[in-house]
């Protein structure tokens, strides 16, 4: 098994690029195939029995690269097909959600934990679920945010909309006097300073992704497939439609040029 071979990340979309982020930032060395499904995203409002098919093809665009290992950035695919990922790919495969279970699990004193994410994931259970596996004592509040997916794209990263919305999604769970709270959505990364500032500064805020990278980087040790080569990583995109300002807000999310995109035909929503 070559050590050079990528490492495959898929999402619904773009948001995946903030997974994308971390994992470079954690493991500079690695080259990384990513495929974004645009064309038929949004998954969060879409059925799980959808979504898990969606999954299967989404896999198998990169296992068509010869990747070493796949990374599920998308959390509500994590939520809700990651048995079919696993099942289909012969490479280990690494969800979002365990990661950021485990690193809410760490942070919390209180054992109150909230949870925000895609009507998906929050429907799924897939985080509280996790969190009670790891430890039973934690309680958990939960509250879908799907109006941030949209607000991210829109880069209204720091807008009086952006607050505003988050005030009405997040007040409930400020009342539940949570400690942690896990960002269960590749997009809110992006809104930490207001989601912060919503929640008074009080909380700690979990980055699934982040947490994600940590996990791939020790595992990548485990197995012994970390790439040795020092040169720079070969960083490469497929997405199944390139919207407008798609480049644009790539970058933002990816904090970096995005370079070439390749669109993958055959995904028409
Ligand atoms: N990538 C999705 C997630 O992390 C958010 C966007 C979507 O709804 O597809 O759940």
């Amino acid at each position: 098994m070559s050590n050079s071979r990528p490492i495959g990340v898929f999402d619904s979309g773009i948001g995946g690029l903030t997974v994308v982020r971390a994992l470079s930032h954690h493991l500079p060395h690695e080259n990384i195939v990513y495929f974004g499904d645009t064309a038929r995203v949004p998954y969060g409002p879409k059925s799980a029995q959808v979504v898990r098919e969606y999954a299967a093809q989404d896999t198998d665009v990169l296992l068509g690269h010869d990747v070493k290992m796949i990374v599920i950035a998308c959390n509500t695919v994590s939520a809700v097909a990651l048995d079919v990922v696993q099942k289909r790919a012969k490479v280990p495969v690494v969800g979002v959600i365990f990661p950021g279970a485990e690193a809410a699990a760490r942070a919390t004193m209180k054992k109150r934990v909230g949870i925000i994410g895609t009507i998906g994931t929050v429907t799924s259970n897939a985080y509280p679920n996790a969190l009670r596996q790891i430890d039973p004592a934690i309680q958990t509040f939960s509250r879908a945010c799907p109006l941030f997916v949209p607000l991210a794209e829109e880069g209204w990263i720091d807008h009086k909309a952006t607050e505003l919305i988050a005030k009405e999604y997040l007040f409930p769970l400020t009342l539940e006097k949570i400690d942690t709270i896990v960002l269960g959505c590749t997009h809110y990364p992006l809104l930490k300073d207001v989601i912060s500032r919503v929640l008074h500064q009080t909380v700690t805020l979990i980055d699934s992704g982040e947490a994600t990278a940590g996990t791939v980087s020790r595992l990548l040790d485990e197995l012994d497939l970390k790439n040795s080569s020092k040169l720079k990583p070969n960083l490469q995109f497929f997405v199944s439609d390139v919207p407008f300002k798609f480049t644009e807000i790539g970058e933002q999310f990816l904090g970096q040029k995005l370079g070439k995109v390749h669109r993958v035909s055959g995904f028409a929503a």
